[in-house]
């Protein structure tokens, strides 16, 4: 079995993830090939592949935009199977509608969607979390990813369901997909922290980025994946009305893993219930 995994990750946890995946489709006995989602790269080859799993982080309950205009562009290809593959900051069923459009628009090209798999990864916006809590939720991506790869490897199903609530909810926060560009472009440089080392415009998926006077400066194609803020190495990137939920600098994923007494009062109930969903092997409820 040959997969393709096609991955959108600003800040890195989706990339992370999806390449846990593809080492162990590896050791399974199948290849599989990491593409990233970004402006300059091109459109992967899909023939020779039999599997496409698609990797994007939730933004606002639903698909990134940059990830359903990729999605447009992708040539029908009859009979591949194909998996979503997504990562969100807490494991609240609400993320479960961001699966609907990829769907939609994967089906209709011709791919036979099969299945959807979520990994919890610490917040790049709103707080940061603990890097004791980063290291928990690795270990619960650890968990996960063997019995995952085996439901691709089998090409069986593993399709959440999404009830009304959910798909409404998704629908009204939306309007982040039309708002990011107008906030995107508000975002600039620190004067006193920026050094010019221009990390952000490389770090940037979209091009939006680009470097004048020794400065970043910011255009109109923003998706708010927060890589120029999460990299920035000073700091420096302002990130406009959303500031106060700028988050930066990478997480570490090697240090303890936070015992059930340490895992914070945010959304406590629901990240335990996750985690020890994820060491039981059963897959969260309903
Ligand atoms: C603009 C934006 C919106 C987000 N919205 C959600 C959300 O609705 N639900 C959630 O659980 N996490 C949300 N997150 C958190 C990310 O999904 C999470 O941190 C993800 O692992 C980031 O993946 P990446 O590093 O591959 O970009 C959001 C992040 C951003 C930047
Ligand atoms: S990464 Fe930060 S310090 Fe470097 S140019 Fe961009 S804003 Fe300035
Ligand atoms: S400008 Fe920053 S937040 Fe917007 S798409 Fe580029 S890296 Fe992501």
């Amino acid at each position: 079995m040959k997969t393709l995994l096609a991955v959108f990750s600003g800040t890195g946890n989706t990339k992370r993830v999806a390449d846990r995946m593809a080492l162990e489709l590896i050791a399974l006995g199948g290849e599989a090939d990491v593409v990233l989602i970004r402006n300059e790269a091109p459109m992967p080859a899909i023939e020779g592949y039999d599997t496409l799993i698609l990797g994007y982080p939730v933004h606002a309950f639903n698909a990134p935009k940059a990830v359903t205009q990729w999605l447009k562009k992708l040539p029908k290809a009859e009979g591949i199977s194909a998996y979503i593959l997504r990562t969100s900051g807490e494991p609240s069923k609400l993320n479960d509608a961001s699966g609907l459009t990829p769907r939609r628009m994967l089906s209709r090209r011709g791919f036979n969607v099969k299945g959807e798999f979520v990994y919890v990864m610490p917040y790049n916006i709103i707080f940061r979390h603990s890097d004791g809590m980063a290291a928990r939720m690795w270990q619960a991506v650890e968990h996960r990813i063997p019995r995952d790869a085996k439901v691709v490897a089998e090409g069986a199903e593993a399709l959440k369901h999404v009830n009304l609530v959910r798909r409404a909810a998704a629908f009204a926060v939306r309007i982040e997909h039309p708002a990011m560009p107008v906030i995107g472009k508000t975002f600039h440089a620190s004067r006193k922290k920026c050094i010019g080392c221009g990390a952000c415009v490389s770090l940037c998926p979209r091009g939006n980025i680009h470097m004048k006077d020794g400065r970043p400066h910011f255009g109109m194609h923003c998706v708010g994946c927060m890589a120029c803020a999460f990299g920035c190495p000073e700091d420096a990137v302002k990130i406009s009305v959303l500031n106060a939920w700028r988050v930066n600098g990478q997480y570490s994923f090697d240090g303890a893993p936070a015992e059930d007494a340490e895992v914070g009062r945010y959304c406590r109930k629901m990240y335990l219930r996750y985690f020890h969903e994820s060491e039981d092997g059963e897959d969260i409820k309903k």
